[in-house]
């Protein structure tokens, strides 16, 4: 049976990070970070920022690749460093990242422009890149791809056991890290992870009076 995005663990609805590597106009390859929403067992989103290579890539040529990883100094190395510290594999339309545990090709079959004035990052255009999915390999046998959903409910977990314990001026340190992680979790989160958040949120409440 072939590949899908469920049979790498993604699921429907839910905002994974992962690598995404595109060809630039010269015919190098480009890495970067990026988010990958999952709309189907064969579709994804990218939600691309105005300005990066990846987006002129990505608008240029309508494909791409997204690598999944839980290395660290992969995703180190695609934001800061060069392309020696990454080793590239040419794929029939570009390339994927030789180490990482899962990659796939995205084709852009629908874009959509969106313009916030306001946003966490001040005025930005994104374009949302509604993507069709091929070519989905498995490097490992088992892969888990990442969420910034759980990172954040974990933290959030562990911002709650020590808001007790902490002086007044700490306390609105740690209710401001409360809100920006809710924030993270609820733009990123399935049901679970926004459940699990509500539930923190309203324990950091009481225990913040305390
Ligand atoms: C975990 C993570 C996720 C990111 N997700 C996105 C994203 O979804 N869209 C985006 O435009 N930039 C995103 N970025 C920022 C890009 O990686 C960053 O702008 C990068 O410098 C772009 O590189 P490039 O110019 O080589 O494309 C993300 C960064 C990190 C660390």
């Amino acid at each position: 049976m072939a590949l899908n995005l469920y049979s790498l663990n993604m699921e429907k609805g839910i905002h994974y990070e992962g690598i995404v590597t595109t060809v630039n106009a010269d015919g190098t390859p480009n890495a970067a970070p990026m988010g990958v929403i999952c709309k189907g067992p064969d579709q994804v989103v990218l939600r691309l920022h105005e300005g990066s290579r990846t987006i002129a890539n990505v608008k240029r040529d309508q494909k791409f690749y997204v690598n999944l990883s839980r290395d660290p100094l992969l995703f180190t190395y695609s934001l800061i460093g060069g392309p020696s510290n990454l080793d590239f594999v040419e794929e029939p339309y570009g390339f994927s990242l030789k180490n990482a545990d899962a990659s796939f090709l995205g084709e852009v079959h629908h874009e959509k422009n969106i313009i916030k004035e306001n946003d966490a990052m001040g005025e930005n255009i994104t374009i949302m890149f509604h993507s069709q999915v091929t070519n989905v390999k498995q490097q490992k046998r088992e892969s888990e791809p990442l969420s910034r959903a759980i990172c954040g409910v974990l933290e959030a977990l562990v911002n709650l056991t020590r808001v007790r314990r902490v002086s007044s001026v700490k306390k609105q340190e740690y209710a401001d890290r409360m809100k920006e992680i809710s924030r993270v979790v609820n733009h990123v989160g399935g049901p679970e992870h926004k459940k699990a958040i509500e539930l923190i949120q309203k324990e950091f409440a009481l225990r913040i009076k305390e």
